[in-house]
């Protein structure tokens, strides 16, 4: 039923600079790979077949990362370097399947979002923000699995005092796992936050969504905010949020991006002893 996906990488990552300054956020790796390729892998996984990249200044490393490289293609080959030979050409999708999108200004996810629009037919897509990044589970594919129409939102429960960092859900019923949306405030103080349910970078629009981002209202931080769209559409679409498993690491904060550094390290056998070592060695009081 989803086909497409839209990954808005059009940000200034201003919170990584200066490793930002000429290379996307998207391209900063989790131990060996990109931040991007975590989301592209998590959507194909949902039964995505068709990827559009919205992008900004300084993105053509992703381009280039999900293309074929002849000419390190024909140095693994020479090398005999097999494995990493598949692992590069795994990654490349079938022709026709990827799109870019440049938006020209960072006017705001949901104005990233916007600029996808004229590849969208009347259909769900989905969107996935690379910088949230999801450990031990496919969020998307939970998604999709419980997606019955209308606009759908990943959710976790978030601390109080952080609800001004996230989109916070006025919560309808909720049986623990689907939970109905019945109000939407991006970045609310604790005092005015209705709910601690917070909203992580995975969503399923449908398109009565673009309609609201066509408007460019600015909101929170004076840009066009895709949640204050899906929030206009709450009586005319069904709009849930689900509790997905797994974990979500914020790899837009260095704390975030740090901490998933080691939870991914630690998930892989020939990391996780010498890390493990190191770290017991190297602050034995921590
Ligand atoms: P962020 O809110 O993390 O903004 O965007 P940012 O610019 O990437 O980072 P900071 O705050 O300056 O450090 C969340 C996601 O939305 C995309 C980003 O690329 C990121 O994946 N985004 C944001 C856009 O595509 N366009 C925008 O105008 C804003």
């Amino acid at each position: 039923m989803i086909k497409k996906a839209i990954f808005p990488v059009g940000g200034l990552g201003t919170r990584f600079l200066p490793a930002t300054k000429a290379m996307p956020k998207e391209m900063l790796p989790v131990v060996d790979k990109p931040l991007i390729q975590y989301a592209v892998e998590e959507a194909a996984a949902a039964g995505i077949e068709e990827f559009i990249f919205v992008t900004g200044r300084n993105k053509s490393a992703i381009e280039n990362h999900f293309d074929h490289s002849f000419e390190l293609e024909e140095a693994l080959c020479a090398k005999g370097k097999d494995t990493a030979l598949k692992t590069v050409r795994d990654m490349i999708h079938q022709p026709g399947t990827v799109f870019y999108v440049r938006q020209q200004e960072p006017a705001g996810l949901g104005h990233a979002v916007w600029c996808a629009r004229h590849l969208i037919n009347d259909e769900p897509v989905a969107v996935l923000l690379a910088d949230d990044l999801i450990f031990g589970s496919t969020c998307m594919a939970e998604m999709v699995a419980a997606y019955k129409g209308g606009n759908m939102v990943a959710v976790m429960d978030v601390p109080k005092s952080d609800t001004g960092s996230y989109g916070i859900v006025t919560p309808g019923s909720d049986d623990g796992q689907i939970v109905d949306v019945s109000g939407l405030v991006e970045k609310p103080e604790p005092a005015n936050a209705q709910s601690t349910i917070g909203v992580v970078g995975r969503y399923i629009i449908e398109p009565g969504v673009f309609t609201h981002l066509a408007n460019q209202d600015r909101g929170a931080s004076n840009e066009v905010q895709l949640t204050d769209a899906l929030a206009r559409q709450i009586g005319k679409a069904p709009f849930k949020g689900l509790r997905f498993s797994g974990e979500r690491f914020d790899c837009g904060t260095k704390i975030g991006f740090l901490q998933a550094s080691i939870a991914f390290a630690m998930s892989r056998d020939e990391l996780a002893g010498p890390l493990h070592h190191w770290l017991a060695n190297r602050f034995p009081n921590s």
